[in-house]
């Protein structure tokens, strides 16, 4: 009887031994380790007087993706000798995260390389004590595999973008994702992880929205004529989170390459010359965006600075409200009407040297004239300035959808021609004051 129970207890043992099989068997060197650092409330202060506390679950480290990296393998400047016995130096937290971060680079190199051109990591070279660095992200003693699907609340970027967390986590994406469990995306498939860029340059966002939703060309087609155009010209959320505000942004882009302009390093200019246009700081007017422009080419060394027109919702928090398709706006009045809201604001932007945009407010005034002056590029029917062609074309949306594909080539050839009329008039008159700019500006220098 007694050598049953033995037999049991065996067996029992065995089968918890196996349970940890998921987990591996770890090194003497990591169990050594350990045998300090599995305890809890184990903690130091660091020279700059923060607690680092430095209990690590033997566990969550067997049962993590680095169970069979050594610790050494990351720690490698300890000194074995008097580790744990002297007291250890440590300058701050934010040092030490940094510093530990390099220790990925030999196993991890394509992320590395990656992280390199990310807004995250221009912001640290800039001196943040706030953005990421892997550790940020990454809890190395503890790290999952990515194919396993992370729950809402362990997502990296939570912490510190809390407001926008806290918006997707109630919008259709973050809903998915706690309804399902799985396929509603998270901040990585629509920003990536390594390769984060600022969210208003460039189409990378765009272009992963259009991996997932791949009809979305053609489904908009079937309401909105030449959707391909609205998509250029429109960001996704300002027509899917319908609560939020809009607004104009004048992008300041390469006129021969279209791409958009980033603030020169070294003496920054775009700041000080908008500064300086602005004369009464209240934004700028449509002459004092001319002298801006004309400013801005003259100390530019490269090719011209044009300017590219695109609607976008106000804040981060907005585009994170997107809403089920119902409630997207269709109604082509809230863009395509005299004094339609969207163009009330209007902002003129660079994208600064970590790629996020650099702003200065602009009358709305300036719209009416500088779409029609050739000097906006892709950005042209706007509400207030077409009034006619743009209650046709509603016409034409209300009479149903024979009349839509019929009405809708009419309308696009006639648009072509009086746009084409219209540019022409518009730009020479545009041409015409520009070059009146320069020749007062060349007098007065005569003058002088
Ligand atoms: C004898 C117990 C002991 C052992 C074994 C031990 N540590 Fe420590 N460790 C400590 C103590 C105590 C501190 C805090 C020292 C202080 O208060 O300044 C510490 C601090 C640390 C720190 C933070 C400060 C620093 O020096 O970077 C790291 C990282 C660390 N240990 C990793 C390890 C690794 C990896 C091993 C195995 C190679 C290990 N420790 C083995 C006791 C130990
Ligand atoms: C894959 C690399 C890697 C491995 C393997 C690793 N660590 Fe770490 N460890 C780090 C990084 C990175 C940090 C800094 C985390 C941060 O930014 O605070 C760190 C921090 C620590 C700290 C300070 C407390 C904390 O959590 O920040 C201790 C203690 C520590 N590690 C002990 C160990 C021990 C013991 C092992 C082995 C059982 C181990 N580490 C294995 C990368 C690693
Ligand atoms: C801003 C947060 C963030 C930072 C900073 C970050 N990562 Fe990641 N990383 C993620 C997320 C989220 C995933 C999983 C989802 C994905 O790949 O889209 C991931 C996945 C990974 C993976 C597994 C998948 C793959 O792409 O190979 C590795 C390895 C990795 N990261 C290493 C690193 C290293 C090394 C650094 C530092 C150079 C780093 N990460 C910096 C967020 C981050
Ligand atoms: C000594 C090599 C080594 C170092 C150094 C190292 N890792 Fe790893 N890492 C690995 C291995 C091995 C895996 C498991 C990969 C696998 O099986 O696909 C892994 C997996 C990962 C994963 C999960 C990948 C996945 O496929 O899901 C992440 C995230 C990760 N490491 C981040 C880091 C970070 C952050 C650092 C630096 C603090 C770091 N690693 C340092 C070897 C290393
Ligand atoms: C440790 C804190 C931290 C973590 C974690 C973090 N970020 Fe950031 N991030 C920042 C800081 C600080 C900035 C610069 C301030 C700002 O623009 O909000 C920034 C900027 C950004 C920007 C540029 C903002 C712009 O104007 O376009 C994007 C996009 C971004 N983060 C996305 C993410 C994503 C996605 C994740 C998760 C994969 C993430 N961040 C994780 C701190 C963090
Ligand atoms: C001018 C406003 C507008 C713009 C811009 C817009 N959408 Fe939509 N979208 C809508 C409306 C309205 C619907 C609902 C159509 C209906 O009634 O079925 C919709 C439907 C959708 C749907 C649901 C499935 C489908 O195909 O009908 C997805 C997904 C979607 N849009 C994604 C996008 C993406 C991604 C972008 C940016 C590339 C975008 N939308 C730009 C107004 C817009
Ligand atoms: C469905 C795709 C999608 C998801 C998921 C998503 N974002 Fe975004 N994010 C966007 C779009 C679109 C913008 C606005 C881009 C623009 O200017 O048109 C944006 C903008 C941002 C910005 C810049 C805000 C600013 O002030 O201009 C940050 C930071 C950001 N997102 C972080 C996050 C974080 C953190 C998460 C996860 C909690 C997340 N995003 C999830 C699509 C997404
Ligand atoms: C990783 C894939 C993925 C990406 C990237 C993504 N979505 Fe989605 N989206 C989904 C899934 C999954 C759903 C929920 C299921 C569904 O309705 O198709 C969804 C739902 C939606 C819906 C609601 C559709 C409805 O039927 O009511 C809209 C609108 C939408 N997404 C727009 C966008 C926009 C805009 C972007 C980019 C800013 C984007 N999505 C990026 C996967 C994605
Ligand atoms: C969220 C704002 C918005 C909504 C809603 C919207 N549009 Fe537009 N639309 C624009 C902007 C901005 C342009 C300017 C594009 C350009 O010419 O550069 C434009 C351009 C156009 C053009 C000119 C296309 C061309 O080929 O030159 C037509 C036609 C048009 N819209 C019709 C409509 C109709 C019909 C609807 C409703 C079904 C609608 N739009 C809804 C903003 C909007």
């Amino acid at each position: 009887m007694k050598d049953f129970f033995v037999f049991v207890f065996f067996l029992l043992v065995l089968g918890a031994s196996s349970a940890f099989a998921e987990g591996v068997e770890l090194d003497e060197a990591e169990l050594a380790c350990l045998k300090c650092h599995d305890k809890a409330g184990l903690k130091m202060k660091t020279e700059k007087g923060e607690t680092l506390p430095l209990s690590i679950s033997t566990q969550a480290f067997r049962e993590s993706m680095h169970n069979k990296t050594s610790c050494e393998d990351c720690h490698d400047n300890l000194d074995s000798k008097e580790h744990g016995k002297e007291p250890s130096h440590v300058a701050s937290k934010r040092e030490f995260s940094l510093e530990m971060s390099k220790s990925c680079t030999s196993c991890h190199k394509e992320n590395v390389k990656l992280y390199v051109d990310t807004v995250h990591a221009a912001l640290i070279r800039d001196g943040s004590d706030k953005a990421p660095t892997c550790s940020d992200c990454h809890n190395s003693h503890t790290v999952k595999s990515v194919k396993i699907v992370t729950p809402l609340e362990q997502i990296p970027c939570a912490r510190c973008h809390e407001d926008i967390f806290k918006a997707y986590s109630k919008d259709v994406h973050g809903l998915e994702r706690v309804a399902k469990g799985k396929t509603g995306p998270q901040c990585s498939d629509c920003h990536s992880a390594h390769s984060i860029q600022a969210a208003s340059l460039g189409d990378a966002i765009k272009n992963n929205c259009v991996k997932c939703h791949k009809d979305v060309a053609v489904s908009h087609e079937d309401w909105l004529p030449n959707a391909a155009l609205h998509f250029d010209v429109i960001s996704c959320p300002v027509c899917h989170a319908p609560d939020a505000q809009r607004r104009v942004n004048l992008r300041m882009i390469d006129s021969v390459d279209k791409k958009q302009l980033i603030e020169q390093k070294g003496v920054p200019k775009f700041e000080r010359l908008a500064q300086s246009a602005d004369q009464q700081k209240a934004g700028m007017s449509e002459q004092e965006l001319k002298t801006f422009l004309k400013e801005f080419n003259l100390e530019n060394t490269g090719n011209k600075a044009i300017l590219n027109g695109r609607l976008e919702v106000r804040s981060g928090v907005q585009a994170h409200q997107l809403a089920e398709k119902s409630r997207a706006i269709k109604d082509c009045r809230v863009c395509h009407t005299a004094g339609a809201t969207p163009f009330q604001s209007i902002v003129l932007t660079i994208a600064g040297q970590d790629g996020r945009p650099l702003r200065h407010s602009v009358e709305k005034e300036v719209l009416s004239s500088i779409t029609a002056g050739g000097s906006l590029h892709g950005f042209y029917a706007i509400g207030s300035t077409r009034i006619k062609l743009l209650d046709y074309l509603l016409l034409i949306v209300v009479s149903g959808v024979l009349l839509v594909i019929v009405g809708h080539m009419t309308a696009r050839r006639m648009f072509r021609s009086r746009r084409e009329k219209l540019k022409e008039q518009r730009h020479s008159d545009f041409m015409q004051s520009q070059f009146d700019a320069e020749s007062q500006s060349e007098n007065e220098t005569k003058g002088k």
